[in-house]
């Protein structure tokens, strides 16, 4: 039955009641400022890293355009990043972890074949197992024989080239850089990338941190991505941007990898605040990751001046620890740190400083375990050398608290 007149006005607005929806609490401004303070006392990730009011006033600038069809901000964005980063072509994608699939899905063309990697890597450890199901390829994961990246010799001996039937071969190496903080050597990279292009396989880079390495070292983006065939650089995490990554690569590459990204589902319409916020993030972030680099350093040699073993040194933004050199326990750490009258986030055995962490909370986490090392001491512990103990491979030991995160 259809309804006319004024019985229409009348359920056309009470549809319009059912579906509005005021999404802003009355105290949204206070609790965003509360957030602001979270964000700047927690150490579990640089993901959570919030968009500045300026940053958001740049972005609401941007063009208007609908990136499926002809989006002019995310269009400038991709050609400044594919020239950055000395490329044909760049795409803009929602995540790191998109932009890390869509580049294999479109490397790898008819298996069975394999990815090669570290172990701790994103792709093999953190994307749900997106390779076997995306592209249908086996991930092969290798640990560093030096503890820290990988080298040649780990590569060589473990890739698979000959045609033996029982074997899926290696078609892709996908190195990360940073990972876990760490800078992989440029010199190893260029030599495993010339053994691979030798042999016909595709360079992949997880980029998500190659800021930092930029930042740290002042090599260039583009010479950190010569050796690649294709890398994906984020703009969500120690840079700040809400969301967004870049993969660059050939153009061919890189249509095909648009296609690709159709076909994921994520062809984004109006992108231009999130390219924008990405390019403040590039123009006005980037440049603060030397007092980044410089706080973790500072939030390490605190840690080891209390006895507490470094398990992975502060190269870039992240340092992994390992207090029960002095008795304290991960998880007891983390519950201690929530418990503080201003609370202090932690994950684990990884500490990441971000563009948003405030000093007063290093000085705090510091205090808070020399607190907890006197407690220890009081009780009786005596305090492991920590120059005993050996080199370890920085694999995060994850701990979630108990009570209550503010
Ligand atoms: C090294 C690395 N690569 C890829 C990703 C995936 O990024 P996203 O969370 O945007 O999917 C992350 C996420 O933290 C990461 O650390």
């Amino acid at each position: 039955m259809s309804l006319v007149n004024g019985d229409l006005t009348t359920a056309r607005a009470a549809v319009a009641d059912e579906v509005k929806f005021d999404i802003l609490t009355e105290s949204q401004d206070a609790d965003n400022e509360k957030a602001r303070q979270t964000v700047a006392r927690c150490f579990v990730s640089d993901t959570i890293t919030v968009p500045t009011k300026e940053m958001y006033l740049y972005a609401s600038r941007a063009s208007l355009g609908d990136d499926v069809y002809h989006e002019p901000s995310t269009i400038a964005l991709e050609a400044h990043v594919a020239k950055l980063t000395g490329k044909e072509a760049a795409l803009f994608l929602p995540s790191g972890t998109m932009s890390n699939q869509i580049a294999l899905r479109t490397h790898l063309k008819q298996p069975p074949y394999a990815v090669l990697c570290d172990q701790r890597a994103h792709i093999n450890t953190y994307e749900a197992g997106g390779t076997a199901f995306h592209s249908g390829a086996h991930t092969y994961p290798v640990l560093p024989s030096n503890g820290h990246h990988l080298t040649l010799e780990d590569i060589e001996s473990r890739i698979i080239l000959d045609r033996n039937i029982h074997y899926a071969p290696t078609e892709v190496i996908a190195l990360e850089n940073t990972l876990n903080g760490t800078i992989f050597p440029q010199d190893e990279i260029v030599r495993i990338s010339e053994y691979a292009h030798s042999k016909d396989l595709k360079m992949h880079l997880d980029g998500a941190r190659i800021w930092h390495v930029a930042a740290e070292t002042g090599t260039s983006i583009k010479t950190l991505c010569d050796p690649f065939d294709s890398v994906s650089l984020c703009f969500s995490k120690g840079l700040g941007a809400p969301i967004g990554s870049c993969l660059v690569g050939t153009k061919d590459f890189i249509g095909k990898a648009r296609w690709f990204r159709k076909l994921f589902g994520g062809g984004m319409r109006q992108t231009g605040p999130l390219s924008a916020s990405a390019a403040y993030a590039l123009t006005h972030h980037f440049p603060l990751l030397p007092r980044v680099h410089a706080l973790t350093r500072r939030l390490e040699d605190g840690l080891k001046e209390l006895g507490v073993r470094i398990t992975s040194g502060a190269e870039t933004c992240m340092v992994f620890f390992d207090a029960t050199t002095l008795g304290i326990s991960f998880s007891e750490l983390v519950e201690r740190a929530a418990q503080l009258p201003e609370p202090i986030i932690l994950g684990g055995s990884r500490l990441v400083v971000h563009i948003q962490t405030s000093d007063a909370a290093v000085d705090d986490l510091l205090s808070l375990v020399r607190t907890l090392a006197e407690e220890k001491k009081a009780a009786g512990f005596v305090p492991t050398d920590t120059t005993t103990n050996g080199h370890s491979t920085n694999i995060y030991v994850k701990v979630k608290p108990t009570s209550t995160q503010a």
